[in-house]
């Protein structure tokens, strides 16, 4: 029993650390692996000089891994302009290698909702749930954004695209252990979600929390300062609102979303997008 409790408790420290995924079925400790040189060197002249050790403990690399930031991005971008419709851009995206993400992800998240609807609305990167469902806004967080929508009388589900509105997320990986995502998994990502904007041609764009805000509208400010008004991003009305999962831990902001969610209402009517 207290051997149970032990080992509850350890499993309980890693999920509070972010340790919540299985790579493989057995441990492996690294620091016995055999050196193994590394593929590039392989294509560089012979250097007399012995790799550095950390370099050389790595376990082999593919060519993917080694693919810089900046390589990535240029790769991204190529592969983004080149898709001509959402399930093109889809399948780029599953096929790029460029994020090392992908190799943790259960399953990749594109969409949900309807690509129809006039409302596009764009998170920060998938969750535990949404891995495990391949759709975004599935667990607590996305329950609240659905509350959040109905109140506006929005539905994703729903077939009338007036009515529903169509979800993505800047990040199609989930982050281990949800960590926030690195500024060059944002920037690497970055092409696909803007041509997947272009794609889907919405009128009214939303923007959930910071990440999302800084990244698509290209500020530095926080999201308490985005929010609140509308942006021009290429010639579409963009809005930034705090994120549900932030409201969760800060009901007292529910208030301030509330106040987005009437913007985005007379916005709709705006637009002439307002179903009665
Ligand atoms: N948080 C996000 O930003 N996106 C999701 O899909 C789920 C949670």
């Amino acid at each position: 029993m207290a051997q149970n409790a032990l080992l509850k408790a350890t499993l309980q420290w890693y999920l509070d650390n972010g340790v919540d995924e299985i790579l493989g079925e057995e441990p492996i400790d690294r620091t016995q692996m055999p050196v193994i040189e590394p593929v590039l060197a392989q294509k560089q002249p012979q250097s007399t000089v012995a790799p550095p050790l950390a370099t050389a403990a790595m376990p082999q690399q593919s060519p993917a891994d080694l693919m810089g930031a900046a390589e990535a991005m240029s790769k991204a971008r190529e592969l983004a302009q080149g898709c001509n419709s959402a399930e093109e851009l889809k399948k780029a995206i599953a096929d790029f290698d460029g994020l090392s993400i992908k190799k943790t992800a259960m399953n990749m998240v594109f969409c949900d909702g309807n690509p129809k609807a006039p409302i596009m609305l764009i998170g920060e990167a998938p969750g535990a749930d949404e891995d495990r469902q391949g759709k975004p806004f599935v667990g607590v967080s996305g329950q609240l954004l659905d509350r959040i929508l109905a109140s506006i009388g929005l539905d994703r589900q729903e077939e009338d695209p007036l009515k529903s509105v169509y979800i993505s997320n800047i990040l199609n990986w989930r982050p281990p252990g949800n960590r926030t995502p690195s500024q060059s998994e944002i920037d690497i990502s970055l092409p696909f979600i803007k041509r997947h904007i272009e794609l889907i041609e919405p009128k009214i764009l939303i923007l959930l929390g910071g990440v999302s805000g800084k990244a698509i509208l290209d500020r530095s400010e926080s999201i308490s300062r985005l929010r609140g008004t509308f942006h021009d991003f290429n010639g579409v009305q963009t809005i930034a609102t705090y994120h549900p999962a932030y409201l969760l831990r800060t009901p007292a902001q529910k208030r301030a979303v509330w106040q987005d969610m009437l913007m985005i209402n007379a916005k709709r009517k705006e637009m002439d997008i307002l179903s009665e």
